[in-house]
Protein backbone atom coordinates (compact mmCIF):
# COMPACT_ATOMS: atom_id res chain seq x y z
CA UNK A 1 0.00 0.00 0.00
CA UNK A 2 1.78 3.49 -1.42
CA UNK A 3 0.25 5.03 2.12
CA UNK A 4 2.43 2.46 4.63
CA UNK A 5 5.25 4.09 2.47
CA UNK A 6 5.10 7.31 3.25
CA UNK A 7 7.23 8.86 6.18
CA UNK A 8 4.26 10.77 7.47
CA UNK A 9 6.67 13.11 9.64
CA UNK A 10 8.59 14.05 6.11
CA UNK A 11 5.33 15.37 4.51
CA UNK A 12 5.64 18.55 2.53
CA UNK A 13 4.37 21.18 4.49
CA UNK A 14 2.63 22.69 1.12
CA UNK A 15 1.31 21.39 -2.17
CA UNK A 16 0.88 22.96 -5.34
CA UNK A 17 -1.34 21.83 -8.19
CA UNK A 18 -1.85 22.89 -11.65
CA UNK A 19 -5.19 21.25 -12.49
CA UNK A 20 -4.63 20.68 -15.99
CA UNK A 21 -5.98 18.35 -18.86
CA UNK A 22 -10.29 18.81 -17.77
CA UNK A 23 -10.97 19.51 -21.58
CA UNK A 24 -8.75 17.16 -23.33
CA UNK A 25 -9.93 14.68 -21.12
CA UNK A 26 -13.74 15.38 -22.55
CA UNK A 27 -12.19 15.67 -25.77
CA UNK A 28 -11.14 12.08 -26.31
CA UNK A 29 -14.21 10.80 -24.42
CA UNK A 30 -16.47 12.66 -27.75
CA UNK A 31 -18.07 15.11 -24.98
CA UNK A 32 -17.84 18.95 -24.66
CA UNK A 33 -14.87 20.24 -23.00
CA UNK A 34 -16.85 21.10 -20.09
CA UNK A 35 -17.63 17.67 -18.75
CA UNK A 36 -14.16 17.51 -18.22
CA UNK A 37 -14.28 20.50 -15.74
CA UNK A 38 -17.06 19.06 -14.17
CA UNK A 39 -15.40 15.38 -13.49
CA UNK A 40 -12.07 17.35 -12.89
CA UNK A 41 -14.31 18.96 -9.43
CA UNK A 42 -14.26 15.36 -8.05
CA UNK A 43 -10.97 15.07 -8.28
CA UNK A 44 -10.24 18.36 -5.95
CA UNK A 45 -12.93 16.77 -3.54
CA UNK A 46 -10.33 14.05 -3.15
CA UNK A 47 -7.46 15.64 -3.37
CA UNK A 48 -8.57 18.08 -0.49
CA UNK A 49 -9.74 15.30 1.73
CA UNK A 50 -6.92 13.46 1.28
CA UNK A 51 -3.89 16.38 2.22
CA UNK A 52 -6.78 17.02 5.42
CA UNK A 53 -6.54 13.56 6.34
CA UNK A 54 -2.46 13.27 5.65
CA UNK A 55 -2.17 16.65 8.02
CA UNK A 56 -0.31 18.43 4.79
CA UNK A 57 -0.97 22.18 5.72
CA UNK A 58 -1.44 23.94 2.70
CA UNK A 59 -2.86 23.17 -0.65
CA UNK A 60 -3.02 25.56 -3.47
CA UNK A 61 -4.74 24.30 -6.70
CA UNK A 62 -4.60 26.24 -9.79
CA UNK A 63 -8.52 26.83 -10.67
CA UNK A 64 -8.69 29.63 -13.18
CA UNK A 65 -5.50 31.94 -14.90
CA UNK A 66 -5.28 35.20 -15.73
CA UNK A 67 -5.08 33.99 -19.04
CA UNK A 68 -8.01 31.97 -19.10
CA UNK A 69 -10.23 35.01 -19.92
CA UNK A 70 -9.47 34.37 -23.33
CA UNK A 71 -11.63 30.90 -23.57
CA UNK A 72 -14.81 31.28 -25.12
CA UNK A 73 -17.77 33.03 -23.21
CA UNK A 74 -19.51 29.77 -22.60
CA UNK A 75 -16.81 27.95 -21.12
CA UNK A 76 -15.74 30.85 -18.68
CA UNK A 77 -19.34 31.37 -17.29
CA UNK A 78 -19.62 27.76 -16.33
CA UNK A 79 -16.03 27.72 -14.84
CA UNK A 80 -17.26 30.00 -12.91
CA UNK A 81 -21.09 28.54 -12.19
CA UNK A 82 -19.10 25.40 -11.13
CA UNK A 83 -17.11 27.19 -8.66
CA UNK A 84 -20.38 28.61 -6.79
CA UNK A 85 -21.09 25.16 -6.73
CA UNK A 86 -18.23 23.56 -5.03
CA UNK A 87 -18.45 26.10 -2.73
CA UNK A 88 -22.16 25.54 -1.36
CA UNK A 89 -21.94 21.87 -2.40
CA UNK A 90 -18.50 21.28 -0.03
CA UNK A 91 -19.19 23.83 2.79
CA UNK A 92 -20.59 21.85 5.22
CA UNK A 93 -17.25 19.25 4.47
CA UNK A 94 -14.50 21.65 4.79
CA UNK A 95 -15.81 22.53 7.85
CA UNK A 96 -16.21 19.01 8.59
CA UNK A 97 -12.54 18.74 8.07
CA UNK A 98 -11.37 21.86 10.00
CA UNK A 99 -10.33 23.66 6.22
CA UNK A 100 -10.05 26.67 5.46
CA UNK A 101 -10.56 28.58 2.43
CA UNK A 102 -8.25 31.22 1.13
CA UNK A 103 -8.79 32.59 -2.51
CA UNK A 104 -5.82 34.02 -4.30
CA UNK A 105 -5.45 36.38 -7.44
CA UNK A 106 -7.19 39.42 -8.62
CA UNK A 107 -10.77 38.36 -7.14
CA UNK A 108 -12.15 42.12 -7.60
CA UNK A 109 -12.56 40.90 -11.34
CA UNK A 110 -14.87 37.62 -10.32
CA UNK A 111 -18.15 37.91 -11.55
CA UNK A 112 -20.41 38.95 -9.01
CA UNK A 113 -21.80 35.94 -7.90
CA UNK A 114 -18.12 34.08 -7.25
CA UNK A 115 -17.07 36.95 -4.88
CA UNK A 116 -20.35 36.38 -2.83
CA UNK A 117 -19.66 32.68 -2.62
CA UNK A 118 -16.58 32.98 -1.94
CA UNK A 119 -16.73 36.04 0.53
CA UNK A 120 -19.17 33.89 2.43
CA UNK A 121 -17.04 30.86 2.78
CA UNK A 122 -14.01 32.40 3.77
CA UNK A 123 -16.26 33.83 6.74
CA UNK A 124 -17.45 30.31 7.49
CA UNK A 125 -14.09 28.71 7.27
CA UNK A 126 -11.94 31.45 9.05
CA UNK A 127 -11.26 29.77 12.24
CA UNK A 128 -10.33 26.23 10.82
CA UNK A 129 -6.85 25.39 11.16
CA UNK A 130 -6.11 22.17 9.58
CA UNK A 131 -5.72 22.63 5.93
CA UNK A 132 -5.37 26.22 4.31
CA UNK A 133 -6.81 25.43 0.86
CA UNK A 134 -5.66 28.16 -1.45
CA UNK A 135 -8.11 28.54 -4.77
CA UNK A 136 -6.23 30.05 -7.37
CA UNK A 137 -8.89 32.23 -8.98
CA UNK A 138 -7.97 35.04 -12.01
CA UNK A 139 -4.63 34.00 -10.65
CA UNK A 140 -1.12 35.03 -12.03
CA UNK A 141 2.06 35.15 -11.18
CA UNK A 142 3.20 38.41 -13.02
CA UNK A 143 -0.36 40.04 -11.93
CA UNK A 144 0.52 38.72 -8.02
CA UNK A 145 4.09 40.35 -8.46
CA UNK A 146 2.77 43.58 -9.80
CA UNK A 147 0.27 43.90 -7.09
CA UNK A 148 2.97 43.37 -4.59
CA UNK A 149 5.13 46.10 -6.24
CA UNK A 150 2.30 48.40 -6.28
CA UNK A 151 1.47 47.78 -2.67
CA UNK A 152 5.32 48.45 -1.67
CA UNK A 153 5.72 51.24 -3.92
CA UNK A 154 3.08 52.95 -2.27
CA UNK A 155 4.73 52.69 0.92
CA UNK A 156 8.08 53.83 -0.40
CA UNK A 157 5.56 56.79 -1.39
CA UNK A 158 4.10 57.33 1.90
CA UNK A 159 7.48 57.34 3.85
CA UNK A 160 7.00 54.10 5.91
CA UNK A 161 9.08 51.98 3.99
CA UNK A 162 12.53 52.84 2.58
CA UNK A 163 13.45 51.58 -0.09
CA UNK A 164 16.92 50.17 1.41
CA UNK A 165 14.91 47.73 3.56
CA UNK A 166 13.36 46.26 1.09
CA UNK A 167 14.53 42.15 0.93
CA UNK A 168 13.06 39.33 -0.06
CA UNK A 169 10.96 38.99 3.47
CA UNK A 170 9.13 42.21 1.81
CA UNK A 171 8.38 40.62 -1.39
CA UNK A 172 7.04 37.71 0.42
CA UNK A 173 5.10 39.47 2.78
CA UNK A 174 3.31 41.30 -0.13
CA UNK A 175 2.56 38.26 -1.99
CA UNK A 176 -1.13 36.56 -2.16
CA UNK A 177 0.35 33.64 0.12
CA UNK A 178 1.75 35.80 2.74
CA UNK A 179 2.81 33.85 5.98
CA UNK A 180 2.74 30.73 4.51
CA UNK A 181 5.80 28.42 3.62
CA UNK A 182 6.64 28.23 -0.06
CA UNK A 183 5.40 24.91 -2.03
CA UNK A 184 7.50 22.12 -1.24
CA UNK A 185 6.01 19.94 -4.02
CA UNK A 186 4.29 21.27 -7.32
CA UNK A 187 2.12 18.18 -9.18
CA UNK A 188 1.18 18.87 -12.93
CA UNK A 189 -0.89 16.39 -14.31
CA UNK A 190 -2.06 16.24 -18.17
CA UNK A 191 1.93 15.78 -19.83
CA UNK A 192 3.01 19.48 -20.32
CA UNK A 193 5.57 20.43 -18.59
CA UNK A 194 5.47 24.43 -18.11
CA UNK A 195 4.70 26.33 -15.07
CA UNK A 196 1.90 28.68 -16.89
CA UNK A 197 2.40 31.54 -14.74
CA UNK A 198 1.76 30.01 -11.49
CA UNK A 199 3.89 31.29 -8.22
CA UNK A 200 6.57 32.54 -10.23
CA UNK A 201 7.81 33.67 -6.81
CA UNK A 202 7.17 30.40 -4.25
CA UNK A 203 8.20 27.89 -6.70
CA UNK A 204 11.98 29.22 -6.49
CA UNK A 205 12.94 25.56 -4.84
CA UNK A 206 10.11 23.46 -5.25
CA UNK A 207 10.05 19.87 -6.19
CA UNK A 208 7.91 19.09 -9.65
CA UNK A 209 5.81 16.02 -10.59
CA UNK A 210 4.51 16.01 -13.78
CA UNK A 211 2.27 12.86 -14.72
CA UNK A 212 0.42 12.21 -17.94
CA UNK A 213 -2.87 11.64 -16.50
CA UNK A 214 -5.90 14.43 -16.75
CA UNK A 215 -6.77 15.70 -13.64
CA UNK A 216 -10.07 14.26 -14.05
CA UNK A 217 -8.37 10.79 -13.59
CA UNK A 218 -6.17 12.26 -11.08
CA UNK A 219 -7.25 10.41 -7.72
CA UNK A 220 -5.89 10.14 -4.02
CA UNK A 221 -3.85 7.16 -5.54
CA UNK A 222 -1.71 9.28 -7.78
CA UNK A 223 -1.52 12.10 -5.01
CA UNK A 224 0.57 9.32 -2.76
CA UNK A 225 2.55 8.46 -6.01
CA UNK A 226 3.53 11.54 -6.00
CA UNK A 227 4.58 12.21 -2.69
CA UNK A 228 6.01 8.76 -2.44
CA UNK A 229 8.35 10.16 -5.17
CA UNK A 230 8.73 13.11 -3.09
CA UNK A 231 10.55 11.93 -0.39
CA UNK A 232 12.79 10.44 -2.39
CA UNK A 233 14.24 13.48 -3.78
CA UNK A 234 17.15 14.94 -1.80
CA UNK A 235 16.61 18.58 -1.96
CA UNK A 236 19.66 20.62 -1.45
CA UNK A 237 18.42 24.20 -1.71
CA UNK A 238 21.82 25.32 -3.38
CA UNK A 239 23.97 23.65 -1.09
CA UNK A 240 25.37 20.30 -0.71
CA UNK A 241 24.59 16.74 -0.11
CA UNK A 242 23.55 16.09 3.64
CA UNK A 243 26.80 14.76 5.37
CA UNK A 244 28.91 15.53 2.69
CA UNK A 245 31.22 18.27 3.66
CA UNK A 246 34.34 17.85 2.10
CA UNK A 247 33.87 20.92 -0.20
CA UNK A 248 32.02 23.07 2.40
CA UNK A 249 33.66 26.49 1.94
CA UNK A 250 33.25 27.34 5.89
CA UNK A 251 33.33 24.30 7.62
CA UNK A 252 30.90 24.96 9.82
C1 LIG B 1 -7.71 22.95 -16.74
O1 LIG B 1 -8.09 22.18 -17.83
C2 LIG B 1 -8.82 23.84 -16.26
C3 LIG B 1 -8.60 25.26 -16.55
C4 LIG B 1 -7.57 25.76 -17.17
C5 LIG B 1 -9.62 26.17 -16.13
P1 LIG B 1 -8.04 22.74 -19.30
O2 LIG B 1 -9.36 23.34 -19.61
O3 LIG B 1 -6.88 23.61 -19.50
O4 LIG B 1 -7.88 21.39 -20.11
P2 LIG B 1 -6.94 21.16 -21.36
O5 LIG B 1 -5.55 21.55 -20.93
O6 LIG B 1 -7.45 22.03 -22.46
O7 LIG B 1 -7.06 19.70 -21.62
C1 LIG C 1 -3.05 26.39 -16.36
O1 LIG C 1 -3.56 25.60 -17.36
C2 LIG C 1 -4.17 27.07 -15.62
C3 LIG C 1 -5.05 26.22 -14.86
C4 LIG C 1 -4.96 24.93 -14.73
C5 LIG C 1 -6.12 26.89 -14.18
P1 LIG C 1 -3.75 26.16 -18.84
O2 LIG C 1 -4.37 25.04 -19.60
O3 LIG C 1 -4.45 27.44 -18.83
O4 LIG C 1 -2.24 26.39 -19.27
P2 LIG C 1 -1.55 26.32 -20.70
O5 LIG C 1 -2.34 27.21 -21.62
O6 LIG C 1 -1.61 24.88 -21.13
O7 LIG C 1 -0.15 26.78 -20.47
MG1 LIG D 1 -4.97 23.25 -20.05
Amino acid sequence: MLKARLDLHRLPRHVAIIMDGNGRWAQRRGLPRTYGHRAGVESLREVVRACAELGIGYLTVYAFSTENWKRPRDEVDILMNLLVEYLHREIDELCANDIRIHPIGRLQELPVSAREALEAACLRTRNNHRLVLNLALNYGGRTELVDAVRTIAQKVARGVLSPGDIDESTIDGHLYTAGQPDPDLLIRPAGDYRVSNFLLWQLSYTEFWMTTVMWPDFRRVHLLQALVDYQRRERRFGGLVRGDRSCSGTGS
